[in-house]
C-alpha cells in the first residue's frame, strides 16, 4: 500500500514520461525512446494506481493484467505491420467500452449515490458525457475495423438528410441527459441505456459515411475519441492521471488528425462529418494511352545509366517486405556515384509513418528520406523514379480530375520526371479503388510482379 502522497508524486512523474513519450514519437531518431519512456510511464501508472488506498482484490487484478499482458503479447507479436491501423482502431474501441461500462459502474456505486447538492449533478454529468464519447468511440472503431479489416465495404454510406437525423439524435441525448439529471436514485439507469443506445449509432453512421479515402484520418481522429473518453473516465473515477493521459492522447491525436487532414487536403469538418458539402458528381475522366511494360534487366539497365533517382514507396512495399532489398540496392546504386532519395507521401501505406518505420527497419539512412513535400519540386530533374508498390499517392487524377474521388489529394508528382518505373503485380487499383492514369503515361513503364521479388532480381544484374 503507499499513500496517496506517493501515488500523486508517481503519476506527476508517470505524467511528465507520457509527456516525454510523445515528444520522442515526434522523429524517427527519438522514437524508440519515446516508446520507452511511455512503458515505463504506463508500468508507474498501474502499479502506483494498484498500491493505492482504497482498492482491494489484488489477486484479481493480477490475474487480470497477467491474462491481458499475454493476450497483448501474442497478438502484438502476430500482428503483421499491414494490420496495425486494424489493431489500432479495435484498440480504440476497448477505450470506448471501458469508459461505458465505467460509467454505468460510476453511477451505481453507492459512493456517487451518497453525494448531494452541486458535487451529485457534476459527477452525473461526467457520467453521461464519459459515457456519450465512449459509446461512440466504441461503435466508431469497430466500424473503422470492419472497414479496414475489408469485412465492411468501405464505400461511404450515405442517406439524404443523415446530418439532420444526426443533430436530432444528439439533442435527443441532451434532453435524456436533463432527465437522468433529474431521476431519484439509480432510477435514471434507464436514460444512460437509452443514450448508451442512441450514442452507439451515432458513432456507426459517423464512420459508415466515411469514405475509403479518409479513412487514415478517421483512425486518428479515433484515437482522439479514445483519449477524451479515458479522460472523461478519469473524471468519473477520480484519477487525476487519466485526466492528463487521456487528455494527451484526445489533443495529440486531433493535432494529427489536422496534420493529416492538410496533408491531404481535406477539411477537418467535412471528414468528421463523413462528407460534408459537395462531393465527386460526374463520370471520372476516360484514361487514354497504352500501358507499356518492362523486364527487370531493362530497369537494371535504366537504373545504371541514370544519376538522380527517387524511390517512392508505398503500401505494396510493406505487403512485400521489400524494404530490405530496397536499401540494398540503394546502398549498391550509392556505391556508384548515383544520388539516391526516397519520397515518403503522408498517407502512403495504411498508418502514419508506416514507410518511414519499415526504411528505418531496414536501417535506410534517415537524411535520404524525405518527405513529398520536400521532393515534389525536384521531379522535373530527376532520371528514373522507382514506384514500388504505391497507386494512390501518384495519381495525377488528384491533380487533373475533379470527379476522382481522390481529387484534391495532393500526390508526389512521378509523372513529371524523365522515367517512371511502376513496381506492382497487376493493374489492380489501390485503397481508394480508382483507375491510375500514370500508368498510361508515354514515360511510364510497368514492372509486374511482388515488389520484392522484383527488387531482388534488378539487384542480381546490377551487381552482374
Ligand atoms: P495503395 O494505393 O493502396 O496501392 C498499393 C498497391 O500496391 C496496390 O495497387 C497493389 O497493386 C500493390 N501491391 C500490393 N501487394 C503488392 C506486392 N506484394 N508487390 C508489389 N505490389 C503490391 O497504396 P499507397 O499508394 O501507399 O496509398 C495509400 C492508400 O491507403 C491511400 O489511398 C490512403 O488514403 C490509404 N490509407 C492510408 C492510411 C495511412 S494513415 N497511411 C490509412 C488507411 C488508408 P497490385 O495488386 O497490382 O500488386
Amino acid at each position: 500500500m503507499i499513500s496517496s502522497q506517493i501515488q500523486l508524486a508517481s503519476y506527476l512523474f508517470a505524467s511528465i514520461l507520457f509527456i516525454l513519450s510523445l515528444g520522442g514519437l515526434s522523429s524517427q531518431e527519438s522514437a524508440k525512446r519515446g516508446v520507452l519512456y511511455g512503458i515505463l510511464g504506463m508500468i508507474i501508472a498501474i502499479v502506483s494506481t494498484v498500491l493505492g488506498e482504497g482498492v482491494s482484490g489484488h489477486v484479481y487484478i493480477i490475474v487480470a493484467i497477467a491474462i491481458a499482458s499475454a493476450i497483448g503479447i501474442l497478438v502484438a507479436r502476430k500482428v503483421e505491420m499491414t494490420s496495425m491501423p486494424q489493431l489500432v482502431a479495435i484498440l480504440h474501441s476497448f477505450v470506448g467500452l471501458a469508459a461505458v461500462l465505467v460509467g454505468f459502474g460510476s453511477y451505481l456505486d453507492p459512493k456517487t449515490q451518497a453525494l448531494t447538492g452541486v458535487d451529485h449533478h457534476i459527477h452525473l454529468v461526467e457520467i453521461f458525457i464519459g459515457v456519450f464519447i465512449g459509446a461512440i468511440t466504441f461503435t466508431g472503431s469497430v466500424i473503422a475495423w470492419g472497414k479496414l479489416e475489408g469485412r465492411i465495404r468501405s464505400k461511404p454510406l450515405i442517406y439524404p438528410g443523415r446530418h439532420l437525423v444526426n443533430i436530432l439524435l444528439v439533442v435527443i441525448c441532451f434532453v435524456l441527459g436533463f432527465m437522468f439529471d433529474a431521476a431519484q436514485g439509480t432510477s435514471g439507469m434507464i436514460y444512460l441505456y437509452i443514450m448508451t443506445a442512441i450514442a452507439s449509432f451515432i458513432g456507426i453512421m459517423l464512420v459508415m459515411a466515411i469514405g475509403g479515402a479518409d479513412m487514415p484520418v478517421v483512425v486518428s481522429m479515433l484515437n482522439s475519441y479514445s483519449g477524451w473518453a479515458a479522460a472523461a473516465a478519469g473524471f468519473m473515477l477520480g484519477n487525476d492521471l487519466l485526466i492528463v493521459t487521456g487528455a494527451l492522447v484526445g489533443s495529440s491525436g486531433a493535432i494529427l488528425s489536422i496534420i493529416m487532414c492538410e496533408a491531404m487536403n481535406r477539411s477537418f469538418w467535412s471528414v468528421i462529418f463523413g462528407g460534408f458539402g459537395t462531393g465527386p458528381t460526374g463520370e471520372a475522366a476516360k484514361v487514354e494511352g497504352e500501358v507499356t511494360a518492362v523486364d527487370h534487366e531493362e530497369v537494371a539497365e535504366m537504373l545504371k545509366n541514370a544519376k538522380e533517382v527517387v524511390i517512392v514507396p508505398g503500401y505494396g512495399m510493406a505487403v512485400a517486405k521489400a524494404q530490405f532489398p530496397v536499401h540494398e540496392m540503394v546502398e549498391h546504386l550509392k556505391k556508384e556515384g548515383k544520388t539516391v532519395r526516397f519520397g515518403i507521401h503522408p498517407v502512403a501505406g495504411r498508418l502514419p509513418g508506416h514507410m518511414n518505420v519499415l526504411l528505418a527497419e531496414a536501417n535506410v539512412p534517415y537524411d535520404i528520406v524525405l518527405e513529398m513535400d520536400e521532393i515534389n519540386d525536384d521531379m522535373p530533374d530527376m532520371d528514373v523514379i522507382l514506384v514500388i508498390g504505391a497507386n494512390d499517392i501518384v495519381n495525377p487524377g488528384a491533380q487533373d480530375d475533379p470527379n476522382s474521388p481522390i481529387y484534391g489529394m495532393p500526390v508526389i508528382e512521378v509523372w513529371k520526371s524523365k522515367r517512371v518505373i511502376v513496381m506492382k503485380r497487376s493493374m489492380a487499383t489501390g485503397y481508394a479503388g480508382v483507375q491510375n492514369p500514370l500508368f498510361f503515361k508515354e514515360n511510364t513503364d510497368m514492372l509486374y510482379g511482388d515488389a520484392k521479388d522484383s527488387v531482388s532480381k534488378i539487384n542480381g544484374y546490377l551487381k552482374s
